[in-house]
């Protein structure tokens, strides 16, 4: 199975402790791919709405070759720290612009890892979360 990773945390930190936690486990029997919305040049969603009657977004950046990517992908792991009762603006960032690719997405596996702080988790500060 080809899975793609979206890492929303821009940091060598928890969330990336993660992730590494879950490719030691998945990688021996998955092709596996890490995207990383920090290192890319994607402008945010404008909800212009081309994309909806065009093959891709209109902005020239890295978008559409990140979600061809993702498009290829069997699994997507939404991997993000907790920021503000949310997810990072990096994750949402990558989340908006499958707009322009939303059904060919409709049907994949789908998984999540959240890491929030210590302080304010009851059991465990990270959650990892997949389909079946
Ligand atoms: C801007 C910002 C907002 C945050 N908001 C929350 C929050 O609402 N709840 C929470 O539990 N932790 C919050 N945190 C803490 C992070 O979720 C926590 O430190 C996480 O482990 C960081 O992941 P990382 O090491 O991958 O960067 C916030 C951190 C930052 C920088």
């Amino acid at each position: 199975m080809k899975i793609v990773i979206i890492n929303g945390s821009a940091r060598k930190g928890n969330t990336l402790t993660a992730i590494n936690a879950f490719i030691k486990g998945a990688s021996e029997k998955n092709e596996i791919e890490i995207i990383e919305p920090d290192k890319l040049n994607i402008a945010p969603c404008k909800g212009c709405g081309v994309c909806q009657c065009s093959k891709g977004c209109v902005d020239k950046d890295d978008t559409n070759p990140t979600i061809d990517k993702i498009a290829a992908a069997d699994m997507i792991l939404f991997a993000t720290p907790v920021y503000w009762w949310g997810m990072s603006a990096q994750l949402k960032l990558i989340i908006d612009k499958c707009y322009c690719r939303g059904l060919q997405l409709k049907n994949k596996k789908v998984g999540g890892i959240i890491r929030m702080c210590e302080q304010v988790a009851a059991s465990g500060n990270t959650l990892i979360l997949y389909s079946a």
